[in-house]
């Protein structure tokens, strides 16, 4: 029989009942998360947010002590009770109340409840499918109470730093017009306006800058962005950023402010950081470590062999130079170990980078063992070593192609091998960022030139010049910062002039009427006075994944997407009424079945 809860107040949460409190009555509430009968005694551990606290319910309790024989996993009860000393030998170290327990007097069932799909416990080998359908009973779990928690801490102490620097936080719109930050949007059809449709924000960009103009100075927000884009383990369609802008300010001082606020973050972790974090330009990184995110916990660097061997009798190598790529190579220490088998999984995953091959070169006691060694003379040989630092043992692995396709192919390749090796240190916070990334890119496949980061970037003031000349030369005041290998943010000095916003998106081939049409309303506004000014945005999804040590950004966040881009509790998305359709004129081209969905 269900009861109601009355005048009952609850007097603690469970884990808080402590020694302190022994001969004290305690009124707790909570979900049942285990009955052990034990010969008359019924001890139940029983779960709140804070924890687990044991109850003892004596046989000498008459009808309470019958009515605990009938709770079940995830009953929601009300116990009043006397908090006891357990009895010597009876403890639980691992429990923060493992020294009490509470005797039962008083018992109210407020709700009794199905069978579980699954056991609320932390570690549970249930499928993640399972476990975001029930994502209810998921969040039950400690670990993930934990999390959520600590990403809740995280956000208060973010506001405390930034309302304390003086950055006020400001709401910015949902409905609205497409953001260029490099994904797809998506859309929301008017029903006010036929055939016309919203964006979803990718990021409160424009707005941010327009607050500018307006003389808020320094404003922030802790807000949604939605990008339709192919999902990964350190992606989610929607997500959060901690999204920051100042007026009158330079790189310098956005790095500055932001280090305080990443350090205030990671103080709610138990870390202590040390601010100013390394620098690298993006060239550096790139160079060294094959990516611009570069983890910078393991070494495994990247080592440029183009000059010593254009000239090389080994075709590949000889072709990628006379193109204008690179030779670069990996030495893997101790490598000359790995098995065929091996080199093939690593010459499969060089080639979904994009590259033609994977030449190898292992150095064995008998001497090099490599199917490229006889292209290679012995002055050659010798240059690979010394660049290198190849002694007996290693294994060499090389890139010959388009800087690009080289850099990234060994950049994956380091990863995957300091993962396979043990190189990458579990424990540990390495930041570092990236500054004088490249303005412009050139999409090869559309055949013109794409922002690198977002058309609203500032061109660094000395490369200016280059912008008709050698635009691919054209360094940004932009800057991300990586942690651990993560990109966790990433921000610029902005354009605030709007004669050369308007060269860039010249550069950009955007005509002026497609600007007008896509950002008319910033292009206005940055005419009538605006500040310099610029500013970052920080994925707390990530920061928070990192933190806690997750797999996937989806243990950080309390409602998250699959990897298809569906929320398997509230099934959506889902299909609509006709109705509802037809009141937005919008008519469906064709239906994907739900299978396909999942
Ligand atoms: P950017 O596009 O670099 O910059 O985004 C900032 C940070 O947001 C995080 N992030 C994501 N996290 C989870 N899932 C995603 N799909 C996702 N996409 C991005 C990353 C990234 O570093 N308006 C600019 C910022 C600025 O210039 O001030 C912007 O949005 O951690
Ligand atoms: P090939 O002469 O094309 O048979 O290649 C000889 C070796 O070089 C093989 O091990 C290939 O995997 C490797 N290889 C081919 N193209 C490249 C490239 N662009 N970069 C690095 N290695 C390559």
């Amino acid at each position: 029989m269900l009861e109601r809860l009355g005048d009952w107040k609850r007097s603690s949460y469970c884990a808080e009942v402590t020694a302190a409190d022994i001969g004290k009555t305690v009124t707790l509430m909570g979900w049942v998360q285990r009955r052990r009968d034990h010969g008359g005694l019924i001890f139940i551990d029983l779960r709140d947010r804070a924890g687990l606290v044991q109850l003892v319910f004596n046989p000498d309790a008459g009808e309470v002590h019958a009515r605990a024989h009938d709770l079940r996993s995830e009953f929601v009860i009300a116990v009043k009770g006397t908090v006891g000393e357990r009895p010597v030998g009876t403890e639980n170290p691992f429990l923060k109340t493992g020294k009490v327990e509470v005797v039962a007097k008083e018992l109210k069932v407020l709700n009794d409840s199905a069978p579980l799909p699954f056991m609320i416990e932390d570690d549970t080998d249930v499928a993640e499918t399972t476990r975001l359908k029930y994502r209810y009973l998921d969040l039950r779990r400690a670990a993930l109470q934990k999390k959520l928690l600590l990403r809740h801490r995280v956000a208060m102490s973010t506001r405390n730093y930034l309302a304390e620097n003086g950055f006020i936080e400001m709401e910015t719109p949902v409905l609205t017009k497409s953001t260029p930050e490099g994904a797809r949007d998506f859309l929301v059809p008017s029903r006010l306006t036929p055939g016309s449709f919203f964006a979803l924000p990718q990021s409160p960009q424009l707005f941010k800058q327009i607050l500018m103009i307006s003389g808020f100075d320094r404003y922030f927000q802790i807000v949604k962005c939605f990008r339709d884009e192919d999902l990964r383990a350190d992606r989610q369609p929607e997500f959060t950023q901690i999204d920051a802008e100042m007026s009158f300010v330079d790189r310098e001082d956005v790095i500055e402010v932001m280090e305080g606020l990443i350090k205030r973050i990671f103080e709610e972790a138990g870390a202590e950081l040390k601010p100013p974090f390394p620098r690298m330009t993006y060239a550096e990184a790139v160079g060294r470590f094959g990516v611009d995110n570069p983890d910078t916990r393991f070494g495994l660097e990247l080592k440029d062999l183009t000059d010593s061997l254009k000239g090389s009798g080994f075709k590949v190598f000889a072709d990628a130079a006379s193109k204008g790529g690179v030779i670069k190579a990996l030495c893997v220490k101790n490598g000359a170990v790995f098995s065929r088998k091996d080199l093939d999984d690593l010459t499969e995953i060089a080639v979904s980078f994009g590259a033609r091959g994977l030449a190898w070169v292992k150095i064995t006691e008998e001497g090099w063992q490599s199917p490229i060694a006889k292209f290679l003379s012995d002055a050659e040989k010798e240059t690979i070593v010394a660049i290198s630092g190849a002694e007996k043992g290693d294994l060499l692995l090389f890139g010959a192609d388009r800087a690009s396709v080289a850099n990234t192919v060994l950049g994956r390749l380091r990863l995957n091998i300091g993962g396979r090796l043990g190189l990458i240190p579990k424990e540990g916070y390495n930041f570092v960022w990236i500054t004088e990334f490249p303005m412009l890119d050139y999409d090869e496949a559309e055949k013109r030139f794409v922002a690198v980061h977002h058309p609203f970037t500032a061109p660094m003031d000395e490369d200016l010049d280059k912008l008709d000349t050698e635009p691919l030369k054209v360094r940004a005041k932009a800057y991300d910062l990586v942690l651990n290998g993560s990109e966790i943010g990433g921000g610029s000095i902005r354009i605030h002039r709007s004669d050369i916003q308007a060269r860039i998106f010249e550069k950009l081939g955007i005509a002026k009427e497609e600007a007008e049409l896509r950002f008319g309303f910033l292009l206005d506004a940055l005419k009538f006075g605006t500040p310099p000014h610029g500013g970052i945005a920080f994925g707390l999804d990530r920061i928070m994944s990192i933190i806690t040590g997750s797999e996937s950004i989806r243990d950080v966040i309390a409602f998250p997407k699959t990897q298809k881009g569906t929320d398997l509790m509230s099934d959506a998305p889902s299909a609509v009424d006709q109705k509802q359709l037809d009141e937005i004129f919008i008519r469906v081209a064709r239906k994907v079945e739900k299978q396909e969905k999942a």
